[in-house]
């Protein structure tokens, strides 16, 4: 990480809308900072510090959750109706408040198909799936909102106890390849340290948007696949042709081999100055290995 004046002291106050896997990954890390940081989740857990969100239902979290915020992560995807959830319900009380910074973690999905070329945040989106449709529709909703919210295109996440190592073990794995298909992906830990870098760094870096997190190498889904079954010492199963396969993918899993995009991670790591954690997947499930 860059060395300039740290500007994350122990005074910024975090909420965290939906702590799922990033989001719970992302409050631990700030917490080591000594900043404090609340966090919501659907329903109650035994965390004093989660409140209940869950704007289906139409239960918004006690004001207090609100007081003393300087900063917001959403990692909530849109809901059924293809609006965003934080806005949707929160959006006035979150305007009332002062605050300095707001996150919103969204998808490459937004880029749609490039037939394997490389995408960055130049391009323009042109969303293909009709969920990457209203991603966009969240993300144009959050710059419309006049917060200052910058806004993080993600690929796959994987981390400690979500990735392929666990879907082998789980027996929810089908070995298809498909000719010239990449995926990009990134961990956990570096979505994390990215937003803490670009938030330490703030004042001396020129502010972006929108700006993607992805590693430094996208890559098709079966070596990272045949890789975790040489780290398990298990044979992996024999590859099915993906043209003999999508006659048996539900419409979701059909839906991720539809697009083909390598994502750029220019703009944060040569540009912005961020070092990746993981750089490959390979660095990546030797971590999560550690932990399975
Ligand atoms: N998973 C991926 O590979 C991937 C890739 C690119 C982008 N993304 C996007 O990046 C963000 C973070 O991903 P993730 O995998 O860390 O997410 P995740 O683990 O699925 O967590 C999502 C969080 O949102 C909460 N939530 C969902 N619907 C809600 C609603 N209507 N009202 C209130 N809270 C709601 C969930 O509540 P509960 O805790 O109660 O479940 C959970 O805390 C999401 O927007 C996701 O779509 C994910």
């Amino acid at each position: 990480m860059k060395n300039t004046a740290s500007s994350l002291d122990n005074k910024k106050k975090f909420l965290i809308l939906g702590c799922g896997f990033s989001g719970s990954f992302f409050a631990k890390a700030i917490r080591k900072f000594g900043c404090t940081a609340l966090t919501t989740s659907r329903s109650e857990n035994s965390d004093p510090n989660n409140y209940v969100f869950n704007s289906e239902k139409g239960i918004v979290p006690n004001d207090k959750i609100f007081d003393g915020v300087t900063h917001i992560l959403s990692c909530i995807p849109p809901d059924k109706n293809g609006k965003d959830p934080v806005l949707g319900s929160l959006q006035n009380k979150i305007k009332s408040l002062s605050i300095e910074w707001a996150g919103y973690l969204s998808t490459t999905g937004v880029y749609g198909n490039k037939d394997g070329d490389w995408v960055s945040e130049i391009d323009k989106p042109n969303p293909f799936q009709k969920r990457s449709h209203n991603r966009l529709n969240c993300e144009k909703e959050w710059i419309k909102s006049g917060l200052p919210v910058q806004i993080f295109r993600l690929p796959g996440i994987y981390g400690p106890g979500r990735s392929t190592f666990e879907a082998i073990r789980n027996q929810k794995i089908r070995v298809i390849s498909k000719k010239d298909q990449v995926f990009s992906r990134i961990h956990v830990a570096d979505i994390t340290n990215a937003i803490i870098y670009l938030l330490k760094n703030k004042d001396s870096l020129k502010f972006h948007q929108i700006i993607n997190i992805a590693d430094d190498e996208p890559c098709p889904q079966i070596e990272v696949i045949q890789y975790c079954y040489n780290k398990l010492g298990l044979k992996m199963p024999k590859p099915i042709l993906f043209e003999e396969a999508q006659k048996e993918l539900s419409p979701i899993a059909l839906s991720f081999w539809m697009e083909n995009r390598r994502v750029s991670n220019k703009l944060l790591c040569e540009i912005l100055g961020y070092k990746l954690i993981y750089k490959n997947y390979k660095l990546g499930l030797k971590d999560c290995l550690l932990n399975f």
